[in-house]
């Protein structure tokens, strides 16, 4: 078949049968359920150090990713093993592991989720309830298998599984597509040539106050201290992208950072360090000098 302007819509309908979960993340009438789950996990957890765990900060690494290896390994385990004669009692034990486990990754999850965009909150409630799903299915199986009834224990399982390969690919489309816990900062040293860059006069920067400049096609803040220091980070948020020149100064423990004006990430404005998240991942920290009154700029690792 030829491929013209007219049928490629066609084709493309044909072989990205996953298109359709596009359509989630438009879909309103899941902001209903998405503002009552908010209001309920706000009051459990609640922003501060357990948060910040939850989120990775003290890895420097989402933990949610990290979590879900654990249920899901046991469980796709346990179900291949239903296959093996004799393996009853493994199965029966990594179904258990995997349930016993699943509770990092589902607090690790909410904890993500509260601080996302309303269209990446949407596919995640159903993220959510096929994990939910899938979890409940896998402990049915449990006590099935407990009690002695096996066939009906590995449908439960096998249903748990393909539930929580539904709940993956949802994953995957929150993390793929709509970028969920990426690093939006990761972009920075692509587009910022190396060497030396020109950011404006000393006495543009008034001390304490956060300013916006650009390097190229990089905005990036300028922070002069008061013993005249002048720091230099990128501006977009690392977490999802959020403008930090309109964020706040804050201290951290002494340290000068900047608040993210969208979900209060903390960034160190001297290292670009996560000071405080949702974010996991620094904000390009540029080197700076001054040359004849003028404000420069360089990236490490730029290019
Ligand atoms: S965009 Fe979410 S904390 Fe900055």
């Amino acid at each position: 078949m030829e491929i013209t302007p007219d049928n490629s819509e066609v084709m493309m309908k044909v072989f990205l049968p996953f298109k359709a979960l596009d359509a989630l993340e438009n879909a309103e009438y899941l902001d209903g359920v998405a503002a009552v789950l908010q209001t309920a996990l706000r009051k459990v957890i609640r922003t501060g150090n357990v948060k910040d765990v939850l989120h990775g900060v003290p890895t420097g690494h989402p933990l949610h990713p990290m979590a879900v290896q654990l249920p899901i390994g046991a469980w796709t385990s346990a179900v291949v093993l239903d296959f093996v004669p004799g393996a009853g009692k493994a199965s029966r034990v990594l179904i258990a592991i995997g349930v016993l486990s699943a509770a990092p990754a589902v607090l690790s999850g909410w904890a993500d989720w509260l601080e996302l965009h309303p269209q990446q909150q949407r596919v995640g409630v159903v993220h959510s309830a096929a994990n939910a799903t899938g979890t409940l299915l896998f402990g049915t199986s449990l006590v099935l298998r407990c009690c002695g009834r096996i066939r009906a224990g590995t449908i439960a399982s096998t249903l748990g599984l393909a539930t929580i390969a539904v709940g993956g690919t949802l994953g995957g489309q929150l993390a793929y597509r709509q970028a969920a816990g990426a690093n939006h900062a990761e972009a920075v040293p692509h587009l910022v040539a190396p060497g030396w860059h020109r950011v404006g006069e000393v006495g543009e920067f008034t001390t304490g106050k956060l300013q916006r400049r650009m390097v190229g096609n990089v905005p990036v803040i300028v922070w002069r201290s008061a013993n005249e220091n002048i720091a230099v980070i990128s501006n977009e948020c690392s977490h999802l992208s959020g403008p930090l020149s309109e964020g706040t100064v804050t201290d951290v423990n002494g340290d000068p950072c900047v608040e993210c004006p969208w979900h209060h990430s903390r960034f160190s404005l001297a290292t670009g360090q996560v000071m405080g998240g949702p974010a996991t991942s620094p904000q390009a920290a540029f080197k700076t000098r001054v040359v004849n009154g003028m404000v420069e700029v360089s990236l490490p690792h730029a290019g």
